[in-house]
């Protein structure tokens, strides 16, 4: 589906009825955050566009969007499937998706290019950025942008999405964690003893933020992956300050550049966080000193409330309940592990756990599994649990997992399997504080856990279980099951 930019997107939410415009006048400072946690509730409510913000009716930038893709239902429209369509479905219309490329086209110019800010003029409180959370430590503008860097060596361009708060009125400090594609590109830079080149994209097409905020593997661009998903090439111009390539029909473009001299650190964090808890405690971080703002005409701010906790659901883990299993099921391609039938992220915890549902053919299927997936650079912020079932273990019925658990584990067999001492993100509070110092160690360090809940294949075959690992199942067989069906009303029961 091609939307052409952030309009084109919300006026097809508006035409849906999934788009929800506030004119009554609504404070950045944590109201606008509480009215986007009430509204996106259990991952059910509309998409918001905030049209009057406090202290904001007369700067550069007027109104925020928020909650794109908050819902199902909405990312099946940005895939361009029926609204309806089951989360399965959207698994695996994105893992398709997400293995195709379509390369951007570089144009001269485009709206994003209507208003170019240098110098002096340079002031980020222009710009409509909320403190989302009660004890956030600033005005998080960095909460949906597209972050956009340059690999020094190869060329090819990462979008990321990581957190950055307004420090001074031209710098925007940010929690850079070294495994994420922009720590490697930082790394390299900083090897090179140069300053990062970064842009900071805000508003653009729903697959900006779809790619941005997934795994998607070391190397490959996220602006191909847009353009597969969209069907047409994105179209790309070049900043005013440095080589780095934007969506020429962006709202807004933050350009700058990253130094790793620490005099340039100034304070970050914490955040209110995707694990339900603020992260990242205050401390003096990376630095983006900003160069140059270019933005349309009237631009629409991009942000997105972060925080998940039961019973609220928000726009990250419906994605990443998607996108993060999407892409683990990849990787289990990549690495060649056999008969996956299904793979499952449930949205709150947006990826830190993963199911797995095997045809096992053979012993050590699911332990192949688990390590295909902590192998890969896609592990660095999720998987740190994984669960690996059979394929009669529905893996979207918490019950069925739960008895799975109770009668196909057994630690004294193996079936518990811990990694210690694995790269993990470093503001999971599980992890204790002095662990978990991005600037020390470059990430956070997780204790990976498998819980192998599939029949033991270890076990032998059994005359006495008619010729099975596992006894038979207690299961009525069909045919038993037909004769009482067939009975049923003359038993005295209604259809069920
Ligand atoms: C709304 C949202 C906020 C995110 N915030 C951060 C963040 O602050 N830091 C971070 O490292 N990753 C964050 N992520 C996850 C990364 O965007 C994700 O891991 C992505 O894979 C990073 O891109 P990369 O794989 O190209 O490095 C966020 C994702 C979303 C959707």
């Amino acid at each position: 589906m091609v939307f052409g930019d952030l309009r084109g997107w919300i006026d097809a939410l508006r035409a849906a009825g999934e788009l929800h415009e506030i004119d009554a006048e609504v404070h950045w400072d944590r109201e606008l955050g509480t009215i986007t946690r009430k509204v996106f509730g259990r991952g059910d409510g509309p998409a918001l566009l905030f049209n009057n913000i406090t202290d904001h009716q007369d700067t550069v930038c007027r109104r925020l969007f928020t909650g794109g893709l908050s819902s199902y239902r909405r990312l099946a429209m940005m895939l361009g499937l029926p609204k309806d369509t089951p989360v399965g479905e959207l698994v695996k219309k994105t893992r398709a998706v997400f293995a195709e490329r379509l390369p951007p086209k570089v144009v001269a110019t485009g709206p994003v290019k209507e208003n170019i800010i240098t110098g002096a003029d340079i002031d980020l409180h222009q710009f409509p950025a909320p403190r989302w959370h009660a004890r956030d430590g600033g005005r998080y503008i960095n909460t949906y942008a597209g972050c956009v860097t340059r690999d020094p060596e190869t060329g090819i361009h990462n979008v990321g999405i990581y957190r950055g708060l307004i420090g001074q009125k031209n710098t925007i400090p940010v929690l850079l964690f070294r495994p994420q594609h922009w720590g490697q590109h930082f790394t390299k830079y900083e090897r090179m003893g140069t300053n990062m080149p970064i842009a900071y994209v805000y508003g653009w097409e729903p697959s900006l933020g779809f790619c941005a905020g997934g795994a998607l593997p070391g190397g490959v661009c996220e602006y191909d992956v847009m353009g597969a998903i969209r069907g047409a090439p994105v179209e790309l111009v070049k900043c005013e300050t440095s080589d780095i390539l934007v969506p020429a029909s962006a709202e807004i473009v933050i350009e700058g550049f990253i130094s790793s001299d620490p005099a340039t650190f100034e304070p970050e964090g914490p955040f209110g966080e995707f694990t339900g808890y603020f992260g990242g405690e205050r401390a003096k971080r990376h630095s983006t000193r900003v160069t140059c703002i270019t933005h349309r005409n009237d631009p629409i701010m991009r942000g997105t409330l972060e925080g998940a906790y039961p019973g609220h659901i928000n726009e990250n883990a419906i994605m990443s309940s998607v996108q993060r299993a999407a892409i683990a099921w990849n990787v289990l391609d990549r690495a060649g592990v056999p008969g996956v039938t299904d793979v499952h992220c449930p949205p709150i915890h947006m990826g830190v756990v993963l199911m797995i549902q095997i045809e096992q053919s053979y012993r050590g299927q699911a332990k192949q599994a688990a390590m295909a997936i902590w192998g890969s650079g896609a592990a660095h912020n999720r998987y740190k649990h994984i669960w690996v079932v059979d394929r009669d273990i529905d893996i979207r019925d918490y019950s069925a997992i739960d008895w799975a658990y109770a009668f196909r584990v057994n630690a004294a067999e193996g079936d518990i399997l811990t990694v210690p001492g694995t790269f993990g993100v470093p503001i999971d509070p599980s992890t204790r504080l002095p662990d978990r110092d991005a600037l020390q160690f470059g990430t956070g360090k997780w204790c990976r856990v498998l819980i192998d809940a599939t029949v033991n294949f270890d076990y032998r075959r059994e005359e006495a279980f008619g010729g099975e690992r596992y006894p038979p199942s207690v299961k009525p067989p069909a045919e038993d099951l037909e004769r009482v069906e067939r009975r049923w009303h003359e038993l005295g029961f209604e259809d069920r």
